[in-house]
Parts: C-alpha cells; sequence; structure tokens
C-alpha cells in the first residue's frame, strides 16, 4: 500500500494524471472512502484525461453511468444503494468489466466479482486533512470491509 496526500485538488487532478495512461479496456479501479472523501472529484478528473467529451456527474442516483473515451468505454458505478449481487449482475457487471475501464464508488458489494488486478484506491478526510491509500491489487482482501 502506499499512501499520498492530496492536499488540494491539484494534488487529486495529478493523481489522475498519473493513473489515466495506465487503464485500458478491462482495467478495474475501485475508489473507496466516506461521503466527501473525493471519489467522485477523481473519477471526473480521470474522464477529462481519458478524453471524455461530455460532463461527468455522480451516478448516485443512476447506479452506472457509460461515457465513451476513444475506441472504448468508460463506467461510472456508484452502488451505494445497491441491495443485492443480483441487482449488480442484473446491470451487467460482467460485460462491463470486460469492455471498458470501470470504475467503481462504494465497491464492497461488487468485490468476489473484479479482477486480481483491481486498482483500489481509498480515500480518506480526516481533521481537515485528505489522503489516499493505494492498493494495486486484491490482495489485502481486509481492507475491502
Ligand atoms: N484534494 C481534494 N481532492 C478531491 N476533492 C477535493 C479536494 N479538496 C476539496 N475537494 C472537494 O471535495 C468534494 C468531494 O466530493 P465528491 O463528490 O468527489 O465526494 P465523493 O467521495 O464522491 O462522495 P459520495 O460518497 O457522496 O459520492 C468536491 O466538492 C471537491 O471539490
Ligand atoms: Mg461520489
Amino acid at each position: 500500500m502506499k499512501r499520498i496526500e492530496l492536499n488540494s485538488e491539484k494534488d487529486t487532478l495529478d493523481l489522475a494524471h498519473y493513473v489515466a495512461p495506465l487503464v485500458g479496456p478491462g482495467s478495474v479501479i475501485t475508489l473507496q472512502g466516506e461521503l466527501g472523501t473525493g471519489k467522485t472529484f477523481f473519477v471526473k478528473a480521470l474522464g477529462g484525461f481519458l478524453g471524455v467529451p461530455d460532463e461527468m456527474d455522480s451516478p448516485s442516483f443512476v447506479i452506472f453511468k457509460e461515457y465513451h473515451c476513444g475506441r472504448f468505454p468508460l463506467y461510472h458505478l456508484d452502488l451505494y444503494r445497491l441491495k443485492s449481487e443480483d441487482e449488480l449482475l442484473d446491470l451487467g457487471l460482467l460485460d462491463m468489466l470486460e469492455s471498458g475501464i470501470t470504475v467503481i464508488e462504494w465497491p464492497e458489494i461488487a468485490k468476489d466479482f473484479l479482477p486480481y488486478e483491481t486498482l483500489r484506491l481509498h480515500f480518506h478526510l480526516e481533521n481537515g486533512k485528505r489522503y489516499v491509500d493505494v492498493y494495486p491489487d486484491k490482495s489485502l482482501e481486509a481492507s475491502f470491509e
């Protein structure tokens, strides 16, 4: 795990700028962290660096949104309101994971379906200080709890 301080929005933009060239179809990124810790801010920044032409907003109420980025889709999911793994599969999660870049806020309910290579970012805001813990894969399963 690597911990990175995010002292300003620019730091989060820089992180997205660093991640963008590393992802492609089949890539999965999960974003953990409490309300308002910057998960959606990060996805919007990532979309910008991947060339998503549309304004991205939070998918909280619709569970997922699809954007075009180059020749493949960027799927932005927010699973906060989802109750069961069946609902998740009905959304077409498995097709998304294969065909595009999939970025998932509140990913806990999906953890059993995600590839080992999932890049996990866990955002924190404590005493006004922001930071993110970066896990390169699923090997530290405990922090999904
Ligand atoms: N360093 C930073 N990185 C990211 N966002 C920041 C930072 N500093 C301030 N912010 C602000 O914090 C807010 C984070 O909100 P955001 O919607 O991204 O949170 P979230 O984690 O997606 O919350 P939710 O769980 O409700 O979806 C944004 O309004 C953003 O402008
Ligand atoms: Mg959000």
